[in-house]
């Protein structure tokens, strides 16, 4: 394990790495690599005309994949194991909420699509499905009123639809310096931390 200190000066380069080092990593049963879906998930935000900050959220929506990379203080900012808690707690220490966000939650947006989406679910891919029900099915009724309440719930759902449109073989995007230098500049902007 990594024993860097991260800082706002570091953050960029520490995730350029992991994406370079291990981004052809297959995700979890799907047709395409980590970075292809990083990839494709932030070239999909791009194409909706989406901010600077909703393309960083789709880009590192699943960075809590790589969390035994990070340095050991940061396990103890996830309550648990999951990855997008895991994601969520270590980009909040230098993006907005707006990036974080829907991090912390794509894992539930699916459960909430589900719930009040009849056709999402059949557009998951296999693997989505499989997982769906590790993560507890599809919210109920009070789950989704509770979910509801999230400032940042569109942001989250469009996100989501981002993550589900990543997985495809083949899809020629931008490069991670594209998407990487709009990370750097969601941070530059970020002054509250
Ligand atoms: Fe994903």
């Amino acid at each position: 394990m990594s024993q860097v200190e991260l800082n706002r000066d570091n953050i960029i380069p520490f995730l350029a790495d992991i994406f370079n080092r291990l981004g052809a990593d297959s995700y979890l049963g799907e047709e395409v690599s980590m970075s292809e879906h990083m990839l494709q998930s932030a070239f999909k935000a791009e194409q909706a005309e989406e901010s600077d900050a909703t393309i960083t959220a789709a880009l590192l929506h699943d960075i809590g994949h790589y969390t035994g990379e990070f340095p050991e203080n940061y396990i103890e900012l996830g309550v648990d194991n999951q990855h997008e808690t895991m994601g969520s707690a270590i980009l909040e220490r230098f993006f907005p909420a707006e990036v974080y966000e829907p991090v912390r939650w794509h894992v539930e947006a699916k459960r909430y699509l589900c719930a009040v989406e009849p056709e999402y679910f059949s557009g998951l891919s296999d693997a989505s499905v499989k997982t769906l029900e590790l993560q507890g099915g599809p919210l109920d009724h009070n789950q989704v009123k509770e979910f509801e309440k999230n400032p940042h719930l569109d942001a989250i759902v469009r996100v989501r639809r981002y993550d589900d449109g990543g997985k495809l073989a083949g899809v020629l995007t931008p490069d991670i310096g594209h998407y990487l230098d709009i990370a750097q500049s969601v941070l530059d902007e970020n002054t509250e931390n």
